[in-house]
Order: structure tokens, then sequence, then C-alpha cells
């Protein structure tokens, strides 16, 4: 569906690439690049606005990206990864969404598509996510499952999981997760995760795995977003830790992410029980679940086996499945 006001990037990120050094480079360099006018460059760069990407102009001097951008290069990231399972690596510079593009594929079992850009970004509950240019990880992959949408049932919590531990090994102690699969830091939303599925739903099925995680968001970027958030770098810096690149973040991501979905495929969720449960946010604390439209309370009492959440209301257990489930703490 062609996108509300979207603006295409087209031969601007030829313009964005020489400017992601952090460097000046006059009007007149930018526009024998494009062969176009120094007016022309002026007018193609009020579009970076669009992208999340700060522009400095100075008389004399031209045009800078103050502080510069970490790109994705996925010649880092494959020689960053560990793992030496197959996989197909894609980077767009823009995309709509990374998980629809790996949805329309045929077959997106180990494909990984990663985004500087998304202009229609896909949280769950139908609601947006915020994809500034080359601040956060916006990423989905592609796996293939026997046993149906039975067999995916945990596949939300192991996925929480992995985020947990690449994010543990980046140095980010105390990470939390909220049934079933936000990451959290201090209380705010560091990371998110959407899954989608085709296929049959009772043999075969195909799985994208979609993962947002805040890197480097900018505040003045953060307008959209309707909850407490945290970015990786602000945290690791408050701890005195060293900042980590989108490259080395993405690397360690996928490494864990491979890792446990192949071992989910043989292990089952009971094998990460309670390595989810540990690091469970809202332990015995009173929750708020939107199910729909109706709110429910009551306290959080883990989960089950198969990864549904398990809450006490008025005494009585309670079993909630995933989907279009949400759970606030009332503490
Ligand atoms: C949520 O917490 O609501 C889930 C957010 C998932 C966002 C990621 S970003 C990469 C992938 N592509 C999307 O459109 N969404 C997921």
């Amino acid at each position: 569906m062609p996108e509300k006001n979207r603006i295409e990037l087209g031969s601007l990120w030829d313009i964005v690439l020489v400017l992601a050094d952090g460097e000046f480079h006059s009007g007149e360099e930018l526009g024998l690049l494009l062969n176009i006018s120094r007016t022309a460059v002026w007018k193609h760069l009020q579009k970076l606005e669009y992208f999340g990407v700060n522009l400095s102009s100075v008389k004399g001097k031209g045009y800078c990206i103050p502080g510069g951008l970490d790109l994705l290069c996925s010649k880092k990231i494959t020689s960053l990864l560990k793992s030496k399972q197959q996989l197909e690596l894609n980077i767009f510079p823009q995309i709509d969404s990374t998980n629809s593009f790996l949805m329309e594929q045929l077959d997106p079992a180990r494909q990984v598509c990663c985004a500087e850009f998304q202009s229609a970004g896909r949280g769950r509950r139908g609601r947006l996510w915020v994809s500034p240019m080359a601040q956060n990880l916006y990423f989905s992959i592609g796996w293939g499952f026997e046993g149906g949408v039975a067999a995916i049932e945990g596949l939300s919590l192991v996925v929480g999981v992995a985020i947990s531990r690449a994010l543990n090994k980046c140095g980010l102690k105390d990470v939390k997760l909220k049934w079933p699969n936000d990451v959290l830091y201090q209380n705010k939303k560091l990371a998110g995760v959407l899954i989608e599925m085709t296929g049959d739903p009772s043999g075969y099925c195909q799985v994208v795995i979609g993962v947002g995680l805040n890197v480097s968001m900018q505040e003045l970027h953060a307008t959209g977003i309707d909850q407490p958030w945290a970015a990786l770098n602000s945290m690791l810096a408050e701890d005195g830790l060293p900042h980590m690149s989108r490259n080395q973040v993405t690397a360690m991501l996928l490494d864990e992410l491979l890792n446990i979905l192949q071992a989910y495929e043989s292990e089952g969720l009971s094998f990460y029980l309670d390595e989810w449960m540990n690091i469970a946010a809202y332990k015995g604390q009173q929750v708020e679940l939107r199910n729909g439209q109706a709110l429910i309370n009551g306290t959080f009492a883990g989960v089950t086996e198969s990864g549904a959440l398990r809450l006490l209301c008025d005494g009585r257990e309670q079993i909630f499945h995933g989907g279009e489930v949400s759970l606030r703490s009332l503490a």
C-alpha cells in the first residue's frame, strides 16, 4: 500500500554516504557527485529531516552531519559473526518495513533484512515503530519450523532470551523481559519484537522475527514514541562502558538468535523457561493486561510450559496467550 507523504531517498543516499564521515563538504563537491547545481543540492538536503538526519550548514564550509553516521555494512557484520550458519544478509538504506519485506518473500527462511531507515516500521498491535536513519537497529530474520503454530508458541519468549544474552555481552546487565517479549532496561523499553507467520499453520511454517533495538536514538527523533524508552549507547555510557557500533550489535544479536533458533527447534521452550523467568519483569507484581478492548487486573505469576501468561485474578489463575495482548505494571 503506498504510504502517505513517503519521500524517496533515491540519489540523496549518495550524498548521505559522503556526509556520513561527519566532515564538512561543499555544495559544489556534492553537486558534482550527482551532476546537479548547488541550489539543487540544498533542496535535496532539505529532505534529510524526513529521514531523521541532522544537518548543519556553515557559509564558506558547506554541509556536515554532526557526529557523522554509524552506517551498517554487510562485510563488517559478516566478519564479526561467529556463527557459521548459512544466512542471506541484505541491507537497505530505506524500506517500508523489514518484516513486510521478508513476509513478501517466497522463502524467507535464513534471510536477514536490515534497514537504515523504515518509513512504515510496524510494532505489535498495529502500532508504528519509530525508525530514524542510522540511529537504531531495525532488522528481520526468517526461519522455517515444522509443527505449525503449536511449535512456535514459545518462540516469542526464546527470542527475548536471545536479545537479553546479546545485550549482556554488550555490557548491559539487568535487562528485563516483559511478557511476551519486550526488552526493558530500568523499566524503559529498549527493544521490541514482532513475530509474524506464513505457511501451513499445522505443518511447515515460516516465521519472520522482526527486532527493533534502540541503539543511539536521539530525543529529537523519538517524539512519536508514546512510552518511556531507553537506548543502548546512552545506557552503556551511564555505566562508563564503551560505545557499541550498530554493526557490532547486529552481529551479536544475530549470533545469539541463530544459536537459540537452532536449539529451540530441538529443545523447545522448556530449556529456556528458567532463564526467561529469572529476567522476567513484574514478577509477583500487580499488572494490567489489555486483551483486545478488555482490561484485566491481576498478579503476574509467570508463564506456562508453552509460554502463555499466568495471571492471578481474584485468587484464581487465568491463562493468556500472546498475539494482541499487552501487559503493563501497576506498581
Ligand atoms: C513492538 O514492540 O511493538 C515490536 C516492534 C518491532 C519493530 C521491528 S523493527 C524491524 C521489524 N520491522 C518492522 O516493521 N517491525 C520490526
